[in-house]
């Protein structure tokens, strides 16, 4: 009850104060004053934008209080900029939307009711109606005195001496307000996003260094998208501040002196401040009747493709004026490596279909992409030639990317491999000056199918068969295989006296390297059709088994570097002889068998691409492969012949890495 008497008293006090001439100090908050941000507040306004704010002090157009916007279910503690009449009421609801330039927690905003407090000991502490204390000065022990909000909307704590004990302007949010220094040491990190309040996190940062002011990207590491470079021979503290008509550098020099480099801004004829947008913009904003955005400081002559997330992540941007995004793409095979995270959206970026891992170095490559360039080119080495520049990226296996620009003469270029990859930029060199060539890394599925380590499996939530399924699914691919190429020449045979074995498990288990070897080039023995339903069971990873066959019908493997770089995957391979119509292509040249019997072969593929299908509900069960096989079941006519989409489901059997150590580690493994 007795807190809204004590506020209201202050509030008088302030506005006195406010039109005093008196050169006293005009704030003589009393410690242990507190504000309860309610509607309380006598300056609560609601804007017609669905924002609000509950001010606790106006000074000139700068307001210090509570805001929300939309739901106002959180607040910001915050200093704000809105429109006054002379009477220090705030007016313009319905235009002068209030503009947030800087706030204490935005990391954590705060409920209806959560309390400021001026507390006797000297700190301003912000608690929310849970009582957690969510931000403090941190001035216990300074001897303050008081706090004010200065012309310039400062908000400061000061002592008995009216020194500035703590500021806002130390703690600069995403905003410079005119009259502001941004120190060495400080940064401006914008919002997550124009609606969510909440800081970036290793995203965008504007900061000043010891060469100047920059403007950076990423956190791996940070990467400049922007900078003006001063003379570094300054041994003070070096800052911009946002003046008049420029932002300026004193790197060198020192106020009041010229700055040594500014960046120029429209005079102010009204309020201005500038705000490192969500985007990576820095932008200027200027009070005309309604709040417009008079300038965007960081933009050059490459236009909007130059900033490092105009299409997101792994993306290339084109267009100078009508900016386009798309996914990289590789011009010798045809692989898609990238797919847009939302194709509604392409300014959200792409995404890598098989995430690069270190541990699969052996199944990546690089996609070239000619007259291609990034924002900026930090050269990691320089003078090298293209090659050794690319390589140096297929041996680094944190690097994403290698940018290579040609120099001036013919003595090698700039290099740059950088750890995280943003927006490329198409650049045409006659226009942008920017001679460049990007290899990007990527990685090829057969890792996911070879190398995926068991622990990622399970972390991507994929089921991981036990192992005696595994032991089950090896046997039934080597019994499966046996079958198929025997079973026709069985079929030969009913006529004469068929040798019905009566393989069983164990047997197979025993069997060794050599026979199983001699058994598949072609002199068989026979397993009976019911022994292999029985052993192939549904536990069996239907897709391993697609690809284990093709690889056998192929005479290759999933993978292979030997072959030219657009067929070394075998499942782009099949996809192109699907489209082509030319699966007989595929078919192990060096397999006399096999090529004699083509058309059953191709046969085999139909069904190889049955159990390839990326939509695994598509896929048919073993039973079902099985009864193909015999003849009782047609394979599916609508097969869908993409089958480079990344294997998300059920990657499940981890196999060897090719074939014939697949069959020798079957038999000496499971014992
Ligand atoms: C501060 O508190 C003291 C004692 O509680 C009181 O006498 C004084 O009037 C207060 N001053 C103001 C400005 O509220
Ligand atoms: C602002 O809107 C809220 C919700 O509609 C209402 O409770 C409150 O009284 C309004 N405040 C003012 C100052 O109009
Ligand atoms: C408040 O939210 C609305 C709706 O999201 C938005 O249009 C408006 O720009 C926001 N106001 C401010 C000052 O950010
Ligand atoms: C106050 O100190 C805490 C703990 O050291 C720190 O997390 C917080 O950022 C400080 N607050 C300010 C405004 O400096
Ligand atoms: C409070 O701010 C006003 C406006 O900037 C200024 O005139 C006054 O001197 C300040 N008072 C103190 C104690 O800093
Ligand atoms: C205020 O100034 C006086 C005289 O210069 C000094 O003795 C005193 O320590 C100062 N107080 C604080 C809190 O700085
Ligand atoms: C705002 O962004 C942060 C960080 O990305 C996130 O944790 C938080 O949930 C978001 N808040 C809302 C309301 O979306
Ligand atoms: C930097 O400043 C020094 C001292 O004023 C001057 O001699 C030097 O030429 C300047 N360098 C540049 C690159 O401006
Ligand atoms: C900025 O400078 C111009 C030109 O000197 C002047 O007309 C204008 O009033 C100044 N703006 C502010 C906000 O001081
Ligand atoms: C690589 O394998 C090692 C050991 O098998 C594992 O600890 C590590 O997390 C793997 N790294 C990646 C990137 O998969
Ligand atoms: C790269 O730019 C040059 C010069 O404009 C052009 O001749 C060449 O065809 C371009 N290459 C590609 C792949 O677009
Ligand atoms: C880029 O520079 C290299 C080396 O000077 C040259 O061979 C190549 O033709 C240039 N490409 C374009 C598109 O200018």
């Amino acid at each position: 009850m007795k807190a809204p008497w004590i506020c209201y008293c202050f509030f008088l006090f302030l506005i006195l104060n406010c039109h005093s001439t008196t050169a006293q100090p005009p704030f003589e908050a009393n410690l242990s004053t507190t504000w309860t941000n309610t509607e309380s507040l006598p300056l609560s306004v609601n804007f017609t934008d669905g924002s609000r704010v509950r001010a606790i002090l106006l000074r000139g157009s700068f307001a210090f209080g509570f805001y929300c916007n939309g739901t106002c279910t959180s607040y910001l503690f915050s200093v704000f900029i809105v429109q006054t009449n002379s009477g220090s009421g705030i007016i313009a609801s319905a235009t002068g939307f209030p503009q947030v330039v800087w706030s204490a927690n935005r990391d954590h905003p705060v409920s209806d009711g959560a309390i400021l407090n001026l507390a006797a000991t000297g700190e301003l502490v912000l608690q929310d109606v849970d009582g957690s204390t969510v931000w403090t000065t941190n001035t216990t022990g300074k001897s303050v005195a008081g706090l004010n909000l200065t012309d310039d909307g400062n908000l400061v704590l000061f002592d008995i001496n009216s020194t500035v004990v703590w500021q806002s302007f130390d703690y600069p949010t995403d905003c410079l307000v005119p009259g502001q220094r941004l120190f060495q040491g400080q940064q401006l990190i914008p919002s997550v996003s124009s609606t969510n309040w909440t800081g970036q996190k290793g995203l965008f940062s504007l900061q000043v260094t010891d060469k100047g002011l920059f403007a950076y990207v990423g956190s791996n590491p940070p990467q400049a998208y922007y900078g003006v470079f001063g003379n570094d021979t300054n041994k003070g503290r070096r800052y911009v501040r946002f003046l008049n008509g420029s932002l300026s550098l004193f790197i060198l020099s020192a106020e009041p002196s010229d700055p040594d480099e500014v960046i120029s801004i429209p005079q102010a004829s009204s309020a201005q401040y500038m705000k490192l947008m969500p985007d990576g913009h820095l932008k200027v904003f200027e009070w005309q009747a309604r709040w417009f955005v008079v300038a965007d400081l960081l933009n050059d002559y490459l236009g909007e493709c130059n900033y490092p997330l105009a299409c997101g992540r792994n993306t290339l941007c084109s267009g100078n004026q009508i900016q386009q995004c798309s996914c990289p793409v590789s011009s010798s095979n045809g692989i898609d490596y990238f797919r847009a995270v939302n194709n509604r959206q392409p300014t959200l970026g792409c995404s890598e279909i098989t995430p690069l891992t270190c541990n699969a170095t052996q199944y990546q490559n690089v996609i070239e992409l000619e007259n291609v360039t990034y924002f900026n080119i930090v050269a990691d080495m320089e003078k090298v030639d293209i090659e050794t520049c690319k390589q140096a990226c297929v041996n680094n296996c944190s690097c994403k990317a290698a940018i290579f620009q040609y120099g001036s003469n013919s003595s090698g270029g700039d290099c740059f491999l950088p750890l995280e990859l943003f927006t490329l930029m198409n650049a045409d060199p006659d226009v942008t000056h920017r001679n460049a060539t990007t290899f990007i890394k990527v990685q090829n599925v057969g890792s996911y199918y070879y190398d995926y380590p068991y622990s990622k499996l399970s972390r991507a939530g994929v089921m991981l068969i036990s192992i005696s399924a595994s032991v089950l699914f090896l046997l039934g691919v080597i019994g499966f295989l046996i079958y198929i190429i025997c079973k026709r020449r069985w079929d030969d045979r009913m006529e004469e006296e068929p040798i019905v074995s009566d393989f069983g498990l164990s047997k197979l288990i025993d069997k060794n390297q050599t026979q199983v070897m001699t058994t598949m080039r072609g002199t068989p023995g026979y397993l009976a059709p019911e022994w292999l339903s029985s052993v192939i069971t549904e536990k069996v990873d239907v897709y391993s088994f697609g690809i284990v066959l093709l690889e056998m019908l192929c005479g290759r493997k999933n993978f292979d570097r030997s072959q030219p770089e657009e067929s070394q995957h075998l499942l782009s391979v099949l996809q192109k002889c699907w489209e082509q119509g030319m699966l007989l292509d595929m078919v192990d040249k060096y397999s006399v068998d096999m090529q004699t019997r083509g058309s059953e072969v191709v046969e085999m593929m139909k069904v190889a691409s049955w159990c390839l299908q990326y939509d695994y509900t598509k896929r048919p069960s073993m039973s079902m492969v099985v009864k193909v096989l015999d003849g009782v079941m047609k394979v599916e006519t609508s097969l869908d012949y993409n089958f480079t989409y990344p294997r998300q489901q059920n990657i499940a059997v981890e196999q060897d890495k090719d074939m014939t150590p697949l069959l020798a580690s079957v038999l000496s493994g499971p014992r």
